[in-house]
């Protein structure tokens, strides 16, 4: 037995998860909507992830930047705000003021997500509301420093004060909390369909699993029934056929005159010793098709003797039953590369079922042509392209009791009889057609069951023409 499958909760998922900004929104998105903050505040935004990789940038460089960075200390002292301020922790509280050695300030946020930080949001520079000009730290960065210059450029940093700043990032903070939220819902519902999907696959390969194992018992089942049924039946073919030839022997006298009545039992002996050894030899000849053993002996024949053959050979049951048997060959035939012994036995079969499943004053009809068919083309311009072969059709037709269409494709299994009951008036075991199935099928031929109208059964026996020069082969079906 295997262990019971996990349930998959939720909770699991979204617990086992860490949510990282750059799972849940794309980077454009971010960038989107930096650009509409800086767009409405004038104020740069950056968004970096808890890694302190920046996700979103939509500042430009400011032109006080710009120009302290042309001075050789200016740029150093820039440098140095820059990475204090990415690398600045915004603290417990999840807000930082970081000043700016030109005057200008930024604020370094935690930006959470369902009370974990997230990553962090770095506003700025702007120009907080107590400066008024360059303070000392500007105007001492460099030698070269440009004082008015500096001071002019100074005054064009957006000037914004404490709490404006923190309102500013608060709305930004919502919209992103807003975006997180559905990316997030979105992650956890793919993230669960996968895991349905992954658990749907395990169930799938554990079935598959059983069901390979519960096949590959059947098979080494029916490869045993196979050889069980083989070896019985050739051990009660012997006894069998002394019981046979014995009762023959009774019933001619030589063991002395016989009474009428014992006459009458050596007879019942006798009739139902034949009918126990035509089983017996239909089940060996099938097992025989079934192990592949049976040998099929192909050679370039013409079907007409066989077929006179079948039908002289059932003439006497035809009379007796009172059915009229005839054979009708329709044009001149063809040969087939076939077996005449196994042939014949396909024949027999098809004609003894035909004679059994008449009644009185029906007919049976054994009927052989050419037909034209169009090889495995498939389609019109296909057609034109593979050439027509021209296959022999012999067909049993009898105006019987007929086999309903539901039941056509199971007539061809072993011991299937379309009535089993046991009230049933036809005799035999259902072994027939499964010979007959099997024997075409070695021929490479086909065979299935058509309506005969107004009333009852076709078999249809398909076999191909002898390949052009192929020489005498011997095989063996299964
Ligand atoms: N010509 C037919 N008309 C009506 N039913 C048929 C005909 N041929 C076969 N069947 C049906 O198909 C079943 C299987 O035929 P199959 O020849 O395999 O077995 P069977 O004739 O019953 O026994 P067996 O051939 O072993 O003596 C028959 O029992 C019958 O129900
Ligand atoms: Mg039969």
């Amino acid at each position: 037995m295997s262990a019971p499958s996990p349930e998959i909760a939720v909770e699991d998922l979204v617990l086992a998860d860490r949510v990282r900004i750059e799972d849940l929104v794309d980077r454009e998105g971010l960038e989107e909507l930096c650009r509409s903050f800086v767009t409405l505040f004038g104020i740069p935004v950056r968004i970096y992830s808890v890694e302190g990789a920046l996700l979103a940038d939509a500042a430009s460089e400011h032109e006080l930047c710009a120009y302290v960075n042309t001075l050789p200390q200016g740029r150093r002292a820039c440098a140095a705000t820059v990475s204090g301020v990415r690398s600045q922790d915004p603290g417990a509280g999840g807000d930082v003021a970081r000043p700016c050695f030109t005057g200008a300030a930024y604020r370094v946020m935690a930006i959470q997500y369902e009370g974990r930080r997230v990553g962090r949001l770095i506003v700025g520079p702007f120009l907080p509301s107590d400066v008024s000009g360059p303070p000392a730290s500007l105007l001492a960065v460099d030698p070269a420093l440009d004082a008015e210059r500096a001071r002019a450029l100074l005054q064009k940093v957006p000037r914004a004060k404490a709490d404006t700043i923190t309102r500013i990032a608060a709305h930004l903070k919502a919209a992103l909390d807003l975006i997180l939220f559905s990316g997030h819902k979105a992650h956890v519902t793919s993230q669960m369909h996968l895991a349905s999907v992954r658990e749907s696959y395990r169930q799938l390969e554990e079935k598959t699993a059983k069901l390979q194992e519960a096949f590959d018992r059947l098979r080494e089942l029916d490869r045993l029934k196979s050889s069980f049924l083989a070896t019985v039946s050739h051990e009660l073919r012997t006894p069998l056929t002394s019981i046979i030839g014995y009762s023959e022997m009774l019933s001619q006298g030589l063991a002395g005159a016989l009474s009428p009545e014992q006459q009458e039992f050596v007879g019942t002996i006798h009739d139902k010793g034949q009918q126990l050894l035509s089983l017996i030899l239909g089940l060996l000849d099938l097992s025989k098709l079934e192990s592949g053993t049976m040998r099929v002996r192909m050679s370039r024949i013409g079907i007409e003797p066989v077929l006179a053959q079948v039908v002289s050979t059932l003439t006497p049951t035809a009379r007796k039953k009172g059915v009229e048997l005839r054979m009708v060959v329709e044009g001149t035939l063809a040969e087939v590369k076939g077996d005449p012994e196994r042939l014949r036995q396909v024949f027999i079969n098809l004609v003894e079922n035909a004679l059994k499943f008449t009644p009185q004053a029906g007919a049976v009809t054994l009927r052989a042509r050419m037909v034209e068919d169009a090889g495995d083309g498939d389609g019109e311009g296909l057609v034109l392209l593979s050439p027509t072969r021209t296959n022999l059709e012999v067909r049993v037709e009898d105006t019987g009791i007929g086999i309903p269409a539901r039941e056509r494709p199971r007539v061809f299994d072993a011991f299937y009889q379309v009535d089993s009951s046991s009230t049933r008036e036809y005799g035999g075991t259902g072994l027939g057609l499964s010979i007959v199935k099997r024997l075409v099928d070695a021929h490479a031929g086909t065979v299935r069951i058509e309506d005969n109208a107004p009333q009852g059964t076709v078999f249809v026996v398909t076999l191909p023409p002898p390949a052009p020069t192929a020489p005498p082969e011997v095989r063996s079906p299964g």
